[in-house]
């Protein structure tokens, strides 16, 4: 079988790490060309030790590749997948530069003017179990942020099914390489260990990109979404707990409980990496695996929807996606090179 050649720019990012770690596992591909600013001349398993397998040496151009994926800073990354696009390139691009559809909110939520405004109107946003199909055949995906990732995934049977009635709360934890890798005080060992805390209270950039999915999920709907993102002292993973009021007739119905279960059960039955789960998921279930993991519940004291969801931050929050809508884009399985389960403990 003829593989199809893939490359990565920007290869020494954590997510640009990760999709190394996956691509050069594929089956279904070859990675032939990584890039990287400082690094570039280097091996990358020189580079990046537990790479093995692999003679590549880190460019500073992308060669000739089928698909790329970008994991660019955001801001950085549009000018590189315009240049990408123009080669001929299909991308996959994990930053936030195509996840938004109208320019006038990045200056408002990223602090600059969109340099590649023409390009939103063909971005497919990625989130693999809402658009699929699009995805398929897209000459450029949007991969979503993590945070958005794990929230989308918790609510989307809800919101499609209409049980919601009101806002929405999202309390999400995260990891420490949710922030990257570049050096930054509060990602420090004596820092952020043994510490939590909330942060981006006035909102998080991560919120118009929840928002614009939820009313995709439900046009005639607008919804109020309050979003309170935590740092925790761990290197993966994100949980994320999702309270909203729920109608009535689910919230008092007798087995309210158990029909919402059916409801996510049902929405999913078909999805290799999500899965509903009977009791609270920890979010070392998904360490280095591409699943999400889905346990709702109703609070009937309040008569609201609970949801917890986990994910690791860089495979179904980032590479393991990115993959997952590679694989689409090249007529692949959707699973190759993502069965692998979680590492424990
Ligand atoms: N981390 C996550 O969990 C996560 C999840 C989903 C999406 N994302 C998104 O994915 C993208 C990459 O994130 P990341 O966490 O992998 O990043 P990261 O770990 O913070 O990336 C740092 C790397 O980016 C390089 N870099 C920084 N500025 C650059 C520039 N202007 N030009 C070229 N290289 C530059 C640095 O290279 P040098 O060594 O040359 O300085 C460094 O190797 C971001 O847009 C992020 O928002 C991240």
């Amino acid at each position: 079988m003829k593989k199809h050649r893939v490359g990565i720019v920007n290869v020494t990012g954590y997510t640009g790490i990760e999709l190394a770690r996956l691509l050069i596992q594929h089956p279904g591909v070859v990675l032939t060309s990584v890039t990287g600013r400082s690094a570039a001349g280097n091996r990358l398993d020189a580079v990046l030790p537990h790479l093995i397998g692999t003679d590549l040496v880190i460019e500073a151009e992308l060669g000739d590749v089928e698909l790329a994926f970008s994991a660019m800073p955001h801001r950085e990354s549009a000018p590189e997948v315009r240049h990408l696009l123009d080669r001929g390139i299909r991308v996959v691009d994990l930053s936030a530069d195509f996840r938004l559809r109208d320019a006038a909110q990045y200056p408002a939520w990223y602090g600059f003017n969109h340099p590649e405004p023409q390009l939103l109107e063909q971005a497919v946003y990625g989130l693999t179990e809402l658009h699929r199909d699009e995805i398929a055949s897209a000459r450029l995906v949007a991969n979503p942020g993590c945070y958005p990732t794990g929230a989308l995934l918790a609510l989307a049977p809800a919101v499609k099914q209409g049980l919601i009635n009101g806002h929405f709360i999202i309390d999400s934890k995260s990891g420490v390489s949710g922030a990257g890798r570049s050096l930054d005080l509060k990602a420090h060992y004596a820092e952020a260990n043994e510490d939590v805390t909330a942060y981006a209270l006035d909102g998080h950039r991560h919120l118009p990109e929840i928002v614009q999915e939820l009313k995709q999920l439900r046009p005639q709907s607008s919804p109020a979404v309050t979003f309170v993102p935590h740092l925790v002292p761990m290197t993966r993973g994100i949980l994320t707990t999702c309270y909203t009021p729920l109608h009535d007739e689910l919230a008092s119905s007798p087995r309210g409980k158990e029909k919402l279960r059916q409801i996510y059960l049902d929405f999913y039955k078909d999805e290799p990496f999500i899965k509903v789960v009977a009791t609270p998921p920890h979010s070392k279930h998904t360490l280095g695996s591409n699943m999400c993991l889905i346990h709702p519940t109703i609070d009937t004291r309040t008569g609201r929807l609970v949801v917890v969801s986990c994910l690791d931050n860089l495979v179904k929050g980032a590479a393991g996606q990115a993959v997952q809508n590679m694989n689409l884009m090249l007529g692949l399985p959707e699973t190759t090179g993502l069965e692998a389960l979680a590492v424990w403990p």
